[in-house]
Order: structure tokens, then sequence, then C-alpha cells
């Protein structure tokens, strides 16, 4: 639906007014009221490194979910602030791993006396206790852009992928898996999932110690919508379709996909196809219907027959742009996102770990 005229106006005068004291960063997934008025659109990573290349902006205004607002204050100077414009807006997979169930897994593997030869990689998707504890332990933040380029590097720590060194990788077992199996040559045997919610995490000693990839059991509630059936149908209804899908979808739906990558790695492709060539999305809807309408000489198909937003990148909306840029001018800093010092010093350890990875 179209925005109320009104406050779009109120979003352009107070956008103007705040100049270069402010900067608006969206992700992929964020309604288009709001990207509109993003002066950068990115994926997780490219987000993160626009936020630490804003040194003079007074004001991050982070359109997108809480974990990218953390890291995006931990990557940014203490002078700075970082606004979430709606606080509800999480990210139900990086709620599946609390720091005291990832400290409890971790003496878990100390105790079967792994901890020397296991090194934790987290993605993005986490919060800033988990980054905390990946950097405390010597390991690496990732990204969906970067997962086998940190997965190389992790393994390469702890004896190299020939070697029987063990990585904790948190919280997306699809993403660990899907990157572990297609990209790096491990074994679906090799991968295991700990269950936070089990003793030992549902594993027997030997399970772990036959393990390569210790993945948490979290996942993406929006992903993990897509099956291997939708990509079936697809290819049945739309003959030569390519399929694309973010590597947060479960393994089937990925090993039968055509490309996958990143949101910003699905927009280059699209950039990149032929005219007239067919394409199905598995990723969230705002960016595919953007997709679709940004390539009108192409088929663009959603991968689902159903609609998957992330409802919680739905609630950054334009009234709460403009709230946050109002208060803001009105001298009252409001949903700002801070990281305590001693998190924030190990996360930003993990997360220039991630930042100085080769590519
Ligand atoms: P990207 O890094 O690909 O933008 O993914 C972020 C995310 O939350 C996907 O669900
Ligand atoms: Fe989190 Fe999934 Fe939403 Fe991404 S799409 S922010 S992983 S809930």
């Amino acid at each position: 639906a179209a925005s109320d005229p009104d406050l779009v106006e109120r979003a352009r005068v107070a956008r103007a007014a705040l100049g270069d004291r402010a900067f608006i960063l969206g992700h992929h997934y964020q309604r288009n009221e709001v990207i509109d008025f993003a002066d950068v659109t990115g994926d997780s990573f490219k987000l993160a490194r626009e936020a630490a290349a804003r040194p003079d902006a007074e004001f991050i205004l982070f359109c997108g979910v809480h974990f990218m607002a953390e890291s995006a204050d931990i990557l940014t100077s203490d002078a700075q602030k970082v606004i979430l414009p709606d606080l509800a807006a999480g990210c139900s997979m990086a709620d599946m791993a609390e720091i005291n169930q990832v400290e409890d897994a971790w003496d878990v593997l100390v105790d079967a006396g792994l901890g020397e030869r296991t090194i934790p990689v987290t993605y993005m998707n986490s919060s800033a206790a988990i980054k905390a504890f990946t950097g405390r332990h010597g390991g690496t933040v990732c990204t969906s852009s970067n997962a086998e380029v940190a997965l190389r590097w992790a393994f390469d720590q702890v004896g190299g992928l020939d070697g029987d060194g063990k990585v904790l990788f948190l919280p997306d077992q699809h993403l660990g898996r899907n990157t572990a199996v297609l990209k790096l040559g491990l074994s679906l045997e090799e991968c295991v999932v700990f269950d936070p919610r089990r003793p030992g995490g549902g594993l027997t000693e030997q399970q772990i110690a036959d393990a390569r990839m210790i993945l948490w059991r979290g996942h993406c509630s929006v992903h993990g919508r897509f099956s291997l059936q939708n990509v079936e149908d697809m290819r049945a209804a739309v003959p030569g379709v390519s399929i694309i899908a973010h590597p947060e979808c479960r393994h089937e739906v990925i090993a039968a996909s055509d490309f996958v990558g990143s949101t910003e790695h699905i927009i280059r492709t699209l950039e990149a196809a032929p005219a007239g060539s067919a394409w199905a999305i598995g990723t969230e809807l705002n960016l595919v219907r953007r997709l679709a309408q940004a390539h009108p000489d192409k088929s663009v198909h959603y991968l689902d027959s159903t609609v998957c937003f992330c409802s919680t990148m739905n609630r950054i909306d334009l009234p709460h742009l403009v709230w946050a840029m109002e208060s803001l001018l009105a001298g009252r800093v409001v949903n700002q996102i801070v990281v305590n010092e001693d998190d924030a010093h190990w996360a930003r350890v993990a997360l220039d770990q991630m930042l100085a990875l080769p590519g």
C-alpha cells in the first residue's frame, strides 16, 4: 500500500533537517517505504562495513534488526549513537542462542577434552554476548556472504580441514551445514546438532568426538518454510527456471537449488541475468517483490506459494522512522542500542576477525 503522503513529507523534512548528522542504513528485507529513505542498502556484511565507514555521522539509524544495530554500535565510535527505530525488531534465530546455554555447551566440549581443538564461529545473526563469547575463544563472526571463507579460516586454526579439529557453529544450523557440506566438502554425518534443551546437547561423547561441525539447534523461521516440494513444483510450473535461495534454507532446498547466496548476492545475480530468464527466489518477500519490480524483463517468482515476510524486519515502518528522526531533531535520543563495554570489546575482536578475512 502507498504510504500516507503527509508522513512521507514529514520524513523528507526530517531527513533533510538531520543532514550529515545522520546516516540511514537499510537491510534488503525492509519495507519499500523505509528503503526509500536509506542512504545505503545492503546485506548484513555490507551494512556492518558501511556503519564502520561513517565515523562522521552522529547518528546511525539502523533499519534492520537488533543484532545488526548491536554490531553497528560495536563497530562505531563511542561518540556515535546507533538507533533502532523499533526496539521490537529482533530476530527469532538470534534469540535461539542464549549466552548461558552457549557457555554450558562449551563446558560439555571442554569436559569431553575438546576445548583446545574446537573453535566457535558465530553467524552475524546472534547477540553481542554470543559474539563476545566467540571473540574470547579465538573465533570469528561470519555472514551469509563470507561463511565459506570464515569456516576455512576457522578450521585452519584447529589443524586444517584434513585434521580432526572442530567448529562450534552458532546459531544457524542450516547455514553451518550448507556451507560445510556444499562448499567445504564435509559429509552430512560429520555435522551434528547440539540441542541446548537436552543434557549434553542430546549427543553422545562419541558423536561429539566424531563430528567436525557442531551445529547449534537454531534456524530462521522465515527461510525454514521453503521446502524441496516448493523447488520441484516451481521446476514443473516454470520450465527453465533458475532457483536461487538464501543459505538459511534447509539443506535439501539448497542442494536442489541452482544458486545460493546472501541477499546482496541474490540481487547481483538477478542484475547480471539475461532478459527473458526465469527465476524463483527463496528468501524474504519484501526483497523478492522489489526484485520482480526492478526486472520487468525477467520473470521473477517467489519460491513459496504463501506470503513470507520477516515479521520483525517489518516492525520498522515509516511511522517509526519518522518518530525516530523527529525525536533526534527535538534533542531526544530514542531507541539507542548500547552494548556493554566488556561484550563490545570481545565482540569487536570477533567482528574485526571477520572484517580481516580474505575476499
Ligand atoms: P544477509 O546477510 O544475506 O542480508 O542475511 C541476513 C538475514 O537476516 C537473512 O535472514
Ligand atoms: Fe532473523 Fe530470519 Fe528475519 Fe533474517 S529473516 S532477521 S534470520 S528471523
